[in-house]
């Protein structure tokens, strides 16, 4: 085997043993480096790692004039670059309680001195090997975690993006709906207007039989108008654009009461700031869920929704006297239980750096949204 790479450092103050041990090691191949006291060993391996990787140190414990081995060992293995490099005390002490601060110190072994020759040569084959393969497999460790950092980052990326296609994608839905609903304002709502007009003229120069048809297709008309603009409402609120969130809110609240019986309040803050349009859809269609649920899950009588806010944040919460419900609903979605929701709701508040918030309360629920005023997506 080609020792001609392994380097090791011996540390005595005795000059005739460095010599010894030193002829023993060079002789089996290695590369012999030298010491006599144990500043002296800190200083060489400074001045060693930079042209070499030492891979073991023979360190003689006792050396009356300044650090003695321990203390040697105790420092190098402070030090992140000699943390792994096997260290082998070779001392005449043999009380117990040295060997002991030896190990503590971080020595991987203790020799007595006199030592014989083949158990100190095993001994140090053995330490290189050893320390070789911490050495390999640390490498191999800093590689895969340097690929985990590298694949991490891909991954919070790639999140990033999707996050951010889930809020396009909710913004084209809601911008379509916006397109639908004036189409069927602009087109079979106007015929219809025009028809019923039409027809309630011609009422008016009829018998009588005529007369009662006309009527009852008059009042059918009457009503497909009435659900279509409805329909149109539903689909995207003109007044969230022309009003704003509160004024869209208000009409949601008194328009949900009517059709459901649940009476809903609506109250708001007097220092709301501006809220910029994309941002105000957001939040309507986030609150508009939170009514879903109450109206659907919660069995309740009355609700209340509030939109508050100042320079700092806005938030908007719908409270309900009803079931209630705890924050581990929300873990449906993971075990295919539950529904998209709420969570829906907390992906498109995270991208404006936004949260949701479910509280119990003594009966019933509240939910909050809150956003930062200051928030923009960057988009
Ligand atoms: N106000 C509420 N009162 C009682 N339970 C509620 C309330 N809001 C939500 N929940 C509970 O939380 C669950 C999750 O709501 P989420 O909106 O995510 O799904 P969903 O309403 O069931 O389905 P989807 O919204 O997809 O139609 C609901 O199934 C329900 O059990
Ligand atoms: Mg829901």
């Amino acid at each position: 085997m080609d020792r001609s790479s392994e380097n090791i450092l011996i540390v005595d103050d005795e000059p005739e043993n460095i010599r010894l041990l030193g002829q023993l090691l060079a002789a089996r191949g290695y590369q012999i480096h030298v010491a006599e006291s144990g500043e002296q060993a800190l200083t060489a391996f400074e001045t060693l790692s930079r042209e070499v990787r030492l891979d073991l140190i023979l360190l003689d414990v006792l050396m009356p004039n300044g650090l003695d081995g321990i203390e040697t060992c105790r420092r190098l293995k402070q030090q992140d670059s000699t943390r792994t490099l096997p260290v082998i005390f070779l001392t005449a002490k043999e009380d117990h309680a040295t060997i002991v601060r030896a190990f503590e110190a971080g020595g991987a072994d203790y020799v007595l001195k006199p030592f014989e020759t083949d158990v100190l040569l095993a001994r140090v084959r053995a330490h290189l090997t050893l320390g070789r393969l911490s050495h390999d497999l640390e490498s191999a460790l800093d590689e895969r975690s340097r690929q985990l950092r590298v694949a991490n980052r891909e991954l919070r990326r790639a999140n990033d993006r999707l996050r951010r296609l889930a809020m396009e994608v909710s913004l084209i839905e809601e911008r379509e709906k916006r397109r639908l609903a004036g189409e069927l304002h602009d087109s079979p709502m106007q015929k219809l207007n025009l028809a019923q007009m039409q027809i309630a003229s011609a009422a008016r120069c009829r018998d009588s039989e005529s007369d009662r048809l006309l009527e009852v297709g008059q009042e059918l008309m009457r009503e497909a108008l009435q659900e279509l603009r409805t329909l149109q409402f539903e689909l995207s609120p003109p007044v969230l654009y022309q009003g704003g969130l509160g004024a869209a809110l208000g009409w949601f609240a008194r328009y949900k009461t009517k059709r459901f019986g649940v009476e809903l309040h609506y109250v708001e803050s007097p220092t709301l700031p501006a809220i910029e349009t994309d941002l105000a859809v957001v939040l309507f269609q986030s609150a508009r869920e939170l009514v879903y649920n109450l109206i659907k899950h919660s069995g309740a009588s009355r609700g209340r929704i509030e939109l508050g806010g100042d320079l700092e944040s806005i938030c908007v919460s719908v409270d309900d006297d009803g079931r209630g419900f705890a924050p581990v609903a929300l873990d449906g979605l993971t075990s295919g239980e539950g529904g998209y929701g709420l969570f829906g709701v907390r992906e498109r508040l995270s991208l404006w750096g936004g949260e949701l918030d479910i509280e119990t309360k003594a009966q019933g629920a509240r939910v909050t949204i809150r956003v930062p005023s200051t928030m923009r997506t960057g988009r």
